[in-house]
């Protein structure tokens, strides 16, 4: 995906396809679920791997009202694109970042005196007003101010030129896991904390609140409050095995595929790729798919099941992944009814056919969650808007 979000012509033989309608639909579905909270979709890290612009783009058109992203370099170049709605920066910056957040017109979330007064000078510099969104650490102990620290920080916020509060927020640590009690733990130090800050007079009826993320909008409909900051689900991506989508109403944004650049007939006895580390019981045939490591498949892919689509049917990858290449077990074809030539697609995130290699099905062999799997393609992979959003330039 080139700066502006258009598309690209795939110069390798490996692609990320990104679905704007399945990314339209899931949008869809959680304005539907979280109303009448808003929707605000997050594209940090390109998109989750998807490409934030595409991305941002097609929620957009699908009803999200806002966007939020980690950095403000992602801010910047959302709002560059000609993004105009809300652009929540998630955490608080570093002070040298808040004339870049105060021209680019971003929403700065912050939680300490420092952070507050370096938004509130670059404002004053641009003479300008911007609205800050507070966070409070109710458990997660990422980020965030203490709950008893709140009124301090609000009052200097409310006496501050340049800067009023515009956000009250926090963030759940184990949404994903609905029958946890932290969910209902956090919500109440939130409303505890929020309460306090009301009858102080701190906080007024236009502050926007805000806690949930996928999970928390989806699974516990008390954090569904203004906004809610939604990132998987918008990509179809399961936030847990715990918290899975419901498949009627959202699917899986990206498939990942390629093609095989070689095919061999291999030995019994032989052995494959650095380290020797696969040994061939049989005769069989070997595809070599032009994939790496370098691309974000895991160098141990082949020792924890990995395994990619040829042909519409499963196969397991052998030996260790290398770093642009690697290697997948055709298995033998006494019939000649399973013939694989050079050239042939390689599923290794999608559907083929019937078959289907998951985000999910990745995360699990690997003992992840799908949101590292997907973030972990590399920028090395060309990335191609697919679908009735798609740009055709
Ligand atoms: C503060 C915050 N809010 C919302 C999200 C989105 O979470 P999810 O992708 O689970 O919807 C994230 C993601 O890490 C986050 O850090």
């Amino acid at each position: 995906m080139d700066p502006t979000g258009t598309q690209r012509a795939p110069h390798r033989w490996t692609w990320v396809d990104v679905d704007l309608d399945a990314i339209a639909g899931n949008v869809a579905a959680l304005v539907e679920i979280a109303a009448p909270a808003a929707v605000w979709v997050v594209v940090k890290a390109d998109g989750y791997g998807h490409g934030d612009i595409a991305v941002a783009r097609a929620a957009i058109d699908a009803g999200a009202t806002g966007c939020a992203v980690a950095l403000v370099d992602e801010g910047e170049r959302l709002r560059a694109s000609g993004v105009t709605l809300p652009i929540l920066v998630l955490s608080e910056q570093p002070p040298e970042y808040a004339d870049r957040i105060v021209s680019a017109g971003l929403t700065p979330t912050v939680y300490t005196a420092r952070g507050v007064e370096a938004i509130a000078a670059a404002a004053v510099r641009a003479g300008t007003e911007i609205g800050l969104h507070v966070k409070v650490d109710t458990g997660m102990q990422r980020v965030g101010i203490a709950p008893d620290s709140l009124n301090e920080l609000l009052v200097s916020t409310h006496d501050m030129r340049g800067v009023r509060l515009a956000g009250l927020c926090t963030h759940l640590a184990l949404a994903d896991v609905p029958a946890h009690p932290a969910t209902t733990e956090q919500l109440a130090v939130f409303d505890r904390a929020l309460g306090t800050s009301r009858r102080a007079g701190l906080v007024d009826d236009d502050v926007i609140v805000h806690v949930g993320n996928s999970a928390g909008a989806l699974c516990h409909p008390a954090a569904r409050r203004d906004v809610v900051r939604t990132g998987i689900a918008v990509y179809g991506i399961d936030p847990s095995p715990e918290a899975p989508l419901d498949r009627g109403r959202f699917r899986q944004a990206m498939r990942w595929w390629s093609r095989a650049s070689l095919v061999k007939e291999v030995a019994a006895g032989s052995h494959i790729s650095y380290g020797w580390r696969h040994r061939f019981e049989c005769d069989t045939r070997v595809a070599t798919v032009p994939v790496g490591y370098a691309d974000g498949v895991p160098r141990r892919w082949s020792e924890v099941g990995g395994t990619v689509l040829i042909g519409g049917r499963e196969r397991p990858v052998v030996g260790v992944v290398t770093m642009d290449q690697l290697m997948v077990d055709l298995g033998p074809d006494p019939n000649g009814d399973d013939p694989v030539s050079v050239g042939d697609e390689v599923v290794l995130i999608g559907n083929q056919g019937l078959a289907t290699l998951s985000v999910e099905d990745w995360a699990d062999r690997l003992g992840t969650i799908g949101y590292e799997v997907v973030c972990a393609v590399s920028a090395r992979v060309p990335r191609r808007v697919v679908g009735s959003g798609a740009d055709p330039s």
